[in-house]
């Protein structure tokens, strides 16, 4: 009949108007509490990222996040509220009050394996469960170990050198010069490199010149992670969303720990007595005891990641800076060409104490940090003070590094390359005696920070030693990177940041 409407269909349409009303006055009491009730409502920031998380996840998947918090610190200050539940910090007595006395654990949020996976040094939130992995592969990561890593370290630069050199033979033999693209020789480099120490076999990516297939899966694995740690600041919607991720990325993560478990297992098989990285965990571990097979090979494939990406993004940004500032790598080549009188002299105990290409590197890492979008903790239950700010339990907590490191009110000329300010008291020009220099810790502090960091520093000052005292690096012609607008997705996102390589021609070779 006409104008008939069916029970049913009544029923239907005031359910959708219910379920929208509902809605509404959940979103209008969710924002309003946020913003006026929350234990944060008294930490600055803008409505939108107080009010909801949507901001801070857009900014997230956009690759946007460190540009953007950056921005809110230099409109809101020192201490911002980044999402509903999360704060920001760029001070530095953050290093005291969350990395200190009672340090806080990882935010299990972001770092969580993926399901069936197993737990891992890296990505376990479980402070006990990292004290014992750690414990167990500490080891490997002693001056002691290091000394006798060094051959490892040095066969890798000969190969990038070679490489380069023979570059350049094929480039342009008239002018004795090419241009490389950093991004792929020093990924080449530092994979192979952690490749050999964590796993007994190189990915031979400076031999073939091109990247083994397994580092794009890692890469796409990097991606993975990212956005299944944004599902699941979605309680309740975490699988729903997890199932949005396309199958191919799945497969990707899948793929990563099965060639991680193919690695180890011939490494094993060996039954090789290096000193790598996986040493300690077979030698120190009988019938894997103290650390599950699964966990070994979780945590190698992991070290490739944190051992290789850090430093071939670190060694990309130094030499991006030191080839836009010729006047400080012309200071550069004087220090290296004047103490080497050849290339095997560069040794880990002589470029330890050399001190502008020490100063290169922390100015290089504070301008181009390879961990860009900071450190996350997660408040425990009890709560916690930090900077002088009571956070409830459960609080997000991000620690800034690239807010305070490009900070004008922490470093004087902040946004500008210089050394210098990393000299010791007596030589450091009296402009920057202000800088909180303090404030900068690359390698993190407390029981958490960065194993690896004594190798990655002998790592970063051989391979620049042995580049710049081989070749005469410059800006190539065209349009240059500019590093502060690259995207970091969890990693930063470098395409091609290319340089200009001209052999050095020394007066015995003439
Ligand atoms: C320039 C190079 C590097 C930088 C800037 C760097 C930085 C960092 C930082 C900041 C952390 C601490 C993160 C946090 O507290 O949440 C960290 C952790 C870590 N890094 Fe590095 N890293 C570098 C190279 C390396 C290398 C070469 C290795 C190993 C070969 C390595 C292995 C690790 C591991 C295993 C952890 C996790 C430690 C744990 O959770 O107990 N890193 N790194």
């Amino acid at each position: 009949m006409e104008g008939f409407n069916s029970p049913w269909q009544l029923s239907l349409a005031s359910l959708a108007t219910i379920f929208v009303e509902l809605s509404i006055i959940y979103w209008i009491v969710y924002v309003t509490y946020n913003i006026c009730f929350h234990p944060l409502a008294n930490i600055p920031g803008p409505f939108i990222w107080r009010a909801t998380r949507l901001a801070y996840v857009r900014s997230f998947l956009a690759g946007t996040i460190v540009t953007d918090v950056r921005k809110l610190h230099e409109t809101y200050g020192d201490v911002v509220r980044v999402a509903p539940d999360e704060v920001s910090f760029a001070r530095g007595d953050v290093w005291v009050d969350a990395f200190g006395r009672n340090p806080l654990p990882r935010n299990a949020t972001f770092f969580k394996t993926p399901p069936g996976q197993p737990d891992n040094l890296v990505m376990t939130s479980d402070i006990s469960a990292n004290a014992r992995m750690r414990h167990l592969i500490s080891p490997a990561f002693t001056e002691r170990s290091l000394t006798r890593q060094e051959p490892t370290i040095h066969s890798y630069a000969d190969l990038l050198i070679d490489g380069l050199s023979k570059r350049i033979r094929f480039a342009g033999p008239a002018t004795n010069e090419a241009v490389i693209n950093t991004v792929d020789w020093f990924n080449w480099f530092a994979f192979d490199l952690v490749g050999e120490l964590a796993f007994g076999e190189s990915f031979e990516s400076l031999r073939d010149t091109r990247h083994h297939p397994w580092v794009m899966v890692i890469f796409g694995s990097i991606k993975v992670m990212a956005f299944a740690a944004m599902t699941r600041y979605y309680y309740g919607v975490e699988s729903f969303l997890q199932c949005l991720i396309p199958p191919g990325i799945r497969r990707m993560q899948r793929e990563h720990y099965a060639i991680a478990h193919d690695k180890i297992t011939r490494r094993m098989a060996a039954n090789d007595d290096k000193d790598d990285f996986v040493r300690p965990l077979l030698r120190g571990n009988p019938n894997f005891e103290k650390m599950s097979l699964p966990e070994v090979e979780s945590t190698m494939a992991i070290m490739i990641i944190a051992g290789s990406e850090t430093t071939a993004t670190a060694l990309c940004g130094i030499t991006h800076c030191l080839v836009q500032n010729p006047d400080q790598l012309r200071r550069l080549e004087a220090e290296i060409r004047g103490h080497f009188g050849k290339e095997d002299e560069v040794t880990i105990r002589a470029v330890q104490n050399l001190p502008f290409l020490n100063a290169v590197i922390l100015e290089g890492l504070r301008m181009c940090h390879p961990v860009a979008g900071g450190l996350l903790r997660r408040v425990p239950k009890a709560g916690a003070t930090i900077c002088g700010y009571y956070l409830p339990g459960h609080t997000h907590v991000l620690i800034s590094t690239a807010a305070m490191s490009l900070s004008e009110t922490k470093f004087h000329r902040a946004s500008e390359f210089i050394p210098d300010r990393f000299f010791s008291d007596d030589t450091r020009p009296a402009e920057f005696d202000g800088d909180q220099r303090n404030s900068q810790k690359p390698f993190g502090v407390g029981p958490r920070s960065c194993i690896g960091k004594s190798f990655a520093l002998a790592e970063l000052r051989i391979a620049l030693a042995r580049l710049i005292w081989r070749f005469d690096i410059s800006k190539p012609p065209g349009k240059q990177v500019n590093w502060n607008r690259l995207r970091t997705l969890v990693v930063v996102e470098k395409k091609d940041i290319n340089i200009t390589i001209r052999e050095v021609r020394r007066e015995t070779e003439k």
